[in-house]
């Protein structure tokens, strides 16, 4: 058992973070423990809803301006219908991507909003998880896993290798800024090697 009530898998397309967030929920629930897997954009049907304006279509149909307030108003959902309601029914709560994607993805890599990233969530979210679990990934491999996937849902993964390189340091930065929270995981090697990793900082 874990103390760990709410944690997140962040990192940059096609780490692998979904397959270890499965193993995960597997692994507690196995052990009697109830919990709830989600996932951003999305968790809620409002924030569904709003996932499938953000990740279809061309890469210029957003500015990094107005990906920030939708990536935000769907978390604002997510969180209020479905994250806390588990939370407050004793609920484990695994989410796949959490506000840290937004720090990254629209705060260092898409724009330089990281500011207003943060003035943002003060105000709407105002949540961390007790533990997130970067899975980091050599961008080559990581592109090629996602794109594979063909999921029509591509919008960032089409942002290019450069992008997904810029994500990746902003990733490591972020386990320098929360060294607490923030917790990096060798996701290089197959994963059930991985998964050792990622069980191990879970319960500890
Ligand atoms: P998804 O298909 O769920 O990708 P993955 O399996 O890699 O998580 O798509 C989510 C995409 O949205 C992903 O490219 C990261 C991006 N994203 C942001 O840019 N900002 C955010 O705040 C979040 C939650 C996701």
């Amino acid at each position: 058992m874990t103390d760990i009530k709410f944690l997140s898998f962040e990192g940059i397309d096609g780490c692998g973070k979904s397959t270890q967030a499965k193993f995960l929920v597997a692994h507690f629930m196995a052990k009697g423990q109830e919990v709830l897997r989600t996932r951003e954009p999305g968790g809620s049907p409002g924030a569904e809803a709003i996932r499938g304006l953000l990740l279809t279509g061309d890469t210029d149909k957003w500015s990094a301006e107005t990906e920030l307030l939708l990536f935000t108003a769907a978390r604002r959902d997510h969180l209020e219908k479905t994250i806390e309601p588990a939370l407050a029914a004793g609920q484990m709560v695994i989410c796949d991507r959490f506000a840290d994607s937004t720090r990254v993805y629209q705060g260092a890599t898409r724009g330089d909003l990281r500011t207003k990233v943060d003035q943002l969530h003060a105000a709407m979210i105002g949540r961390e998880p007790d533990l997130t679990l970067i899975i980091d990934v050599d961008p080559k491999i990581a592109l090629a896993r996602g794109l594979a996937r063909n999921s029509g849902e591509d919008r960032f993964e089409d942002f290019g290798l450069e992008f997904q390189e810029k994500l990746r340091i902003g990733f490591l930065k972020l386990t320098q800024e929360y060294p607490q929270r923030c917790r990096l995981v060798d996701g290089n090697r197959p994963a059930e090697a991985v998964f050792e990793d990622v069980l191990a900082l879970a319960q500890s």
